[in-house]
């Protein structure tokens, strides 16, 4: 038996997750963002399965690069720009569309002669500091972009900073920022990530920009993605590699963090830190053995971890495990290890065998 850690992508829940968000924002184009190898799940796979959305965002120049050589022919549009101006005349090649927040890219557009000029996404700064215009430095961009011979077509686009927290007054100031600067403007328009789809319609616009909702996840921290009508798109399984009868008060595991309070059986999963498993998930942590839920407990190792079989009298070596997904939301393992699911997701290693079907 090779070892039993792998990842299963089930890719109807992955379109089952877009046609909610096409029932949420009918009137919105969707902009699937696929960044972070499409947040674990693999790049490919996941936009090829995608044949339905309007456009890609990504994150740099080589994940755009990938997603043309498997022959993704819809719009793919690089969230951060260019980092250079060499980078510049590779987007003009490939096709790509390319957000423009800083004036160094300004410059770039208006100093490199271009064979195809590029569609432009502008972005606005409405509050959340990280990237974009200030919105009197905005019109100064938008100015320049429309004589730069350089841009194909313009956009505007901002991020939310706060929408994953639906009292948070932030959001109703960013949405009100944008719409201020663009009020005698007929550009197309972008705001809306998952939290912003889900929790404010007014933001959905022209185009939306579904991340970890696509994933079949929750943006908020209190629900899941069931709760959302989401259904999860990536589950970790493994097995019990071995199932050790240990006498009450032996410790668990690395540290010894972890004690046994009475004689009990105890599972060693194949599933560690060194495939993506939070180091960070604390004893307690739910884990699915037999479709039944055990808990994790002493810290998770780099090839293994330990889980409590005390209600499980019957577990024995070889049962299935779940680590996350279905069944499990990988909202709840996030929360126990003190971090959030997009970070779960991400983390994810490539060592894993990856199995794509449609459960
Ligand atoms: C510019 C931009 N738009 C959309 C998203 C998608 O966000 P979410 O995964 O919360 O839907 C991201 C993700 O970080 C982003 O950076």
């Amino acid at each position: 038996m090779s070892r039993p850690a792998k990842v299963v992508i089930n890719l109807s829940a992955l379109r089952h997750n877009f046609s909610r968000i096409r029932t949420i924002a009918p009137d919105s184009r969707v902009m699937a963002i696929v960044k972070a190898d499409a947040y674990g799940h693999g790049l490919v796979r996941i936009a090829q399965s995608l044949e339905q959305a309007d456009a890609f965002g990504v994150a740099c120049l080589e994940e755009a690069r990938e997603l043309r050589q498997a022959k993704i022919q819809q719009r793919i549009i690089l969230l951060e720009g260019p980092y250079s101006g060499e980078e510049l005349t590779k987007i003009s090649q490939l096709g790509l569309d390319m957000v423009v927040h800083d004036l160094s890219q300004v410059e770039m557009l208006e100093q490199n002669q271009l064979n195809k000029p590029v569609c432009i996404w502008l972005k606005l700064d409405t509050g959340m500091h990280r990237l974009g215009f200030s919105p009197d430095l905005a019109s100064e961009a938008l100015a320049r972009l429309e004589q730069s011979a350089g841009v194909k077509e313009i956009r505007l686009m901002t991020h939310l900073a706060s929408a994953n927290n639906r009292e948070d007054p932030m959001t109703r100031k960013q949405l009100q920022c944008f719409s201020q600067f663009n009020e005698n403007m007929s550009l197309e328009k972008t705001i809306a990530n998952s939290a912003g789809i889900l929790a404010f319609p007014d933001a959905h616009v022209d185009w939306v920009r579904p991340g970890i909702m696509l994933y079949g996840v929750s943006p908020f921290s209190d629900s899941n993605g069931s709760q959302e009508g989401l259904k999860p798109v990536m589950t970790l399984q493994s097995k019990l590699i071995t199932v050790r009868a240990l006498k009450a008060g032996d410790p668990v595991g690395y540290g010894a963090t972890w004690r046994c309070p009475e004689d009990m059986s105890v599972g060693v999963v194949a599933a560690g830190y060194g495939d993506g498993y939070p180091r960070h998930a604390e004893s307690g942590t739910p884990v699915l053995v037999n479709g039944k839920r055990v808990e994790l407990i002493g810290r998770a190792s780099m090839d293994m971890l330990t889980v409590d079989l005390r209600s499980q009298s019957q577990a024995k070596t070889g049962d299935p495990v779940v680590l996350w997904g279905e069944g499990l939301p990988v909202e709840e393992v996030a929360n126990h290890a003190g971090t959030i699911p997009y970070e779960v997701l991400c983390a994810v290693h490539k060592r894993l065998k990856f199995e794509y079907g449609e459960a």
